[in-house]
């Protein structure tokens, strides 16, 4: 089983942006510990940052059809990446979406998400740790 890591536009700075909210950790740090737990689970994760929305879009595009599922933080594209929402809602896979902090509780722009109503569900002020739960939700499909 193939599932797709999605990371938007600004996570290559984690680990030094935001510390406060975002936590302390890299992005390659988060990509090893999810690369770890797949290993356990026995998936195979194929992953991408962009800044780019178009980058992301032709990386869901191309990839999905082998792919099982998607778990994406979308960055500030969650807040309205239309075109990052058509191409993960075209591929009809469960969509786990992320986020580091709690957006519901900052800013009245980050409340909103146009990728939750095509998404399984949404993980949103857990840290690092809502990457390795979204992974084993859709590692491990309900019997
Ligand atoms: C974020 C929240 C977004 O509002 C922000 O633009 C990000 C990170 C998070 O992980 O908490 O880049 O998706």
């Amino acid at each position: 089983m193939k599932i797709l890591v999605v990371h938007g536009p600004n996570l290559n700075m984690l680990g030094s942006r935001q510390v406060a909210v975002y936590g302390d950790k890299t992005l390659n740090e988060i990509d090893s510990l999810l690369q770890k737990r797949a290993r356990e689970l026995g998936v195979e994760l194929e992953t991408l940052q962009s800044n780019h929305e178009g980058a992301l879009v032709d990386f869901i595009q191309e990839k999905s059809p082998e792919a099982a599922g998607i778990i994406i933080n979308p960055g500030a594209l969650t807040h309205y990446g239309l075109s990052l929402r058509d191409a993960l809602a075209d591929t009809s896979l469960p969509v786990i979406e992320v986020h580091l902090s709690n957006i519901h509780a900052r800013e009245e722009f980050r409340q909103q998400s146009v990728i939750a109503p095509i998404a399984r569900g949404q993980i949103s002020g857990l840290g690092w740790r809502g990457y390795i739960a979204a992974l084993e939700i859709i590692a491990t499909p309900e019997a």
